[in-house]
C-alpha cells in the first residue's frame, strides 16, 4: 500500500519542462494562461455561413476544459474563399454573431484565435461571384468535379491586389469582434499554399518561379494583416513542412519560408504538413481517411472520383507520436519567432519533449476532439495520455450538419 502511494507521488511529478506547459506564457503581448491552443478544425456548424449556437457550445465546451486559447478553423477572408457556401466569411453581416461567441469565450478564460483562410482554385462554393474560382494558374478544380465547375481560372495581377486587401479587410474586422489573435493560413494546399507551390503556381510573372517570386502574394499578405491589426496584436502562420507530393514544397523550402515569414514579422509559425487535395494524410498520420470519407461523402459522382483517385491521393502514414518533431525542429533552429508544435502531440511526455526542444505553444486536434478538457487533465495527471486511437473518423465529419466530432467517445 505504501509502495502504492509512492509510485502515485513519483508518477505526478511534473518535470520543470512539463510544468512550463500549464504556466502563463505570451504571445506578442497577448497572455495565455498556459501553452495549449486549440488548432483549427474546420468546426462546420456554420450553416449558411453564419455562425451558430452550437458553434459557441463547442468552443465553450473547449474553454471549460482549460485550454488557453482555441481556434475558429477556416475564417475565409471572402466570399469567393469559401469552399462551400456553408462556410463563413468575414463581413459585417455576422458581426453579431461572432462577437457574441467571442465575448462567451472571454468570459469563460479563453483567448479566441481565427484561422484566415482562402481556397485559392478549389472550391465547390455555388455562390462564387467569378464564374470559375481563381488560383495562381489555370488547372483543374479537383473539388469542383462533382459540381460541374472543373477548372479554376488564373488570377491577374488586378485579383492578386484585391485577394491582398481581402486580407486586409478581414484582418481589420476579426480585430474588431474580438478575436486575440489571427492564423493565416500558408500551407494545406490552401490558397496562397498554391502560389508558393512550383506544383500549381506556374506564373511567369513576378509571382512565379524562384521561391522568392512564390512568396511575393504571401509576404504581401501578411504586410496588409499586420498593417490592419497593428505591431501589438498577434499574428501567426500555418506552414506546410512538405506537401508530400513530387514537384511541390519540401522541408527544405519550408525552412526557408519560415524564415521568410520571420523575417516578415510573423509573431510565431505552426507547422503542419500535406496538402488537402494531393496528399492529406501526412497531415494527420494514423489509420487512413478514406473509408470514412466515402461514408460521408453525400454526392455519387465525388465518391467516385474519390475511389478512383484513393490509392494516389489517400496513402497511409502510421501513427507515431510527434509525427513532425524532427523537421519541426529544423524550423526551429532557423526562426526567432514563436513556434507552435502541431501534429501527434497527445500525451505528457510529448508536451515535455516539446518543452525541452524549445518549442513555445502546442496546438492540438485530434486529441481534444476527443478529450475536450485535455489540459486540465494533463494538468492534473504527470502521466496523461489522450485517448484518442488516431482512427481519423473526425477527419469525415467535417461533411455533416452537426459539425466536427469525435465518434468514439
Ligand atoms: C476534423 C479535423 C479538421 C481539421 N480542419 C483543419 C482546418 O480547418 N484548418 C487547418 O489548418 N487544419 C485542420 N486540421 C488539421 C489540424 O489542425 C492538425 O494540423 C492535425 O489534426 C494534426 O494535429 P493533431 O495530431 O493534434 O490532430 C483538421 C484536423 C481534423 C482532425
Amino acid at each position: 500500500m505504501v509502495n502504492d502511494m509512492q509510485n502515485m507521488q513519483s508518477n505526478n511529478t511534473f518535470s520543470a519542462d512539463l510544468s512550463r506547459c500549464f504556466l502563463p506564457a505570451k504571445l506578442n503581448g497577448l497572455s495565455l494562461k498556459n501553452r495549449f491552443i486549440k488548432a483549427g478544425t474546420f468546426e462546420g456548424m456554420t450553416a449558411g455561413g453564419i455562425p451558430t449556437q452550437a458553434l459557441q457550445d463547442f468552443h465553450g465546451k473547449m474553454a471549460d476544459g482549460g485550454i488557453a486559447m482555441t481556434t475558429l478553423g477556416y475564417c475565409a477572408v471572402e466570399n469567393d474563399g469559401r469552399i462551400n457556401e456553408d462556410m463563413m466569411y468575414m463581413h459585417e453581416g455576422i458581426s453579431p454573431q461572432l462577437t457574441a461567441l467571442i465575448k462567451d469565450l472571454h468570459q469563460r478564460g479563453t483567448k479566441v484565435s481565427g484561422q484566415m483562410g482562402h481556397c485559392g482554385g478549389f472550391s465547390k462554393n455555388k455562390q462564387l461571384s467569378k464564374r470559375r474560382p481563381l488560383g495562381p494558374s489555370f488547372g483543374l478544380n479537383a473539388l469542383g468535379l462533382a459540381d460541374g465547375m472543373f477548372f479554376c481560372d488564373k488570377m491577374t495581377l488586378k485579383d492578386i491586389d484585391n485577394l491582398v486587401q481581402a486580407y486586409h479587410d478581414a484582418a481589420l474586422f476579426m480585430k474588431s469582434v474580438g478575436f486575440d489573435c489571427v492564423e493565416i493560413h500558408f500551407g494545406h494546399g490552401y490558397g496562397l499554399c498554391q502560389f508558393m507551390s512550383p506544383k500549381t503556381n506556374k506564373r511567369k510573372d513576378e509571382y512565379g518561379g524562384s521561391l522568392e517570386n512564390r512568396m511575393r502574394l504571401p509576404l504581401r499578405v501578411l504586410k496588409a494583416v499586420r498593417a490592419a491589426v497593428g505591431d501589438d496584436f498577434p499574428v501567426i502562420g500555418k506552414i506546410s513542412l512538405t506537401e508530400g507530393v513530387r514537384g511541390g514544397l519540401d522541408y527544405d523550402d519550408a525552412v526557408k519560408i519560415s524564415q521568410m515569414l520571420d523575417a516578415g514579422g510573423i509573431d510565431g509559425i505552426v507547422t503542419s504538413g500535406g496538402t488537402s487535395t494531393m496528399n492529406p494524410m501526412i497531415m494527420f498520420h494514423g489509420d487512413n481517411i478514406l473509408p470514412a470519407m466515402l461514408k460521408t461523402e453525400k454526392s455519387p459522382m465525388m465518391r467516385l472520383i474519390m475511389r478512383l483517385a484513393g490509392p494516389f491521393m489517400f496513402r497511409s502514414y502510421p501513427y507515431k507520436e510527434l509525427y513532425f518533431l524532427q523537421q519541426a525542429k529544423r524550423i526551429r533552429e532557423a526562426v526567432n519567432c514563436n513556434m507552435i508544435y502541431v501534429g501527434g502531440a497527445s500525451s505528457n511526455e510529448s508536451f515535455e519533449l516539446l518543452m525541452q526542444a524549445g518549442f513555445d505553444f502546442i496546438q492540438l486536434g485530434r486529441s481534444l476532439l476527443s478529450d475536450w478538457d485535455l489540459p486540465t487533465q494533463a494538468g492534473n495527471n504527470a502521466t496523461y495520455k489522450s485517448r484518442c486511437l488516431h482512427c481519423n473518423e473526425c477527419v469525415a465529419t467535417i461533411e455533416l450538419d452537426d459539425g466536427v466530432h469525435c465518434t468514439r467517445f
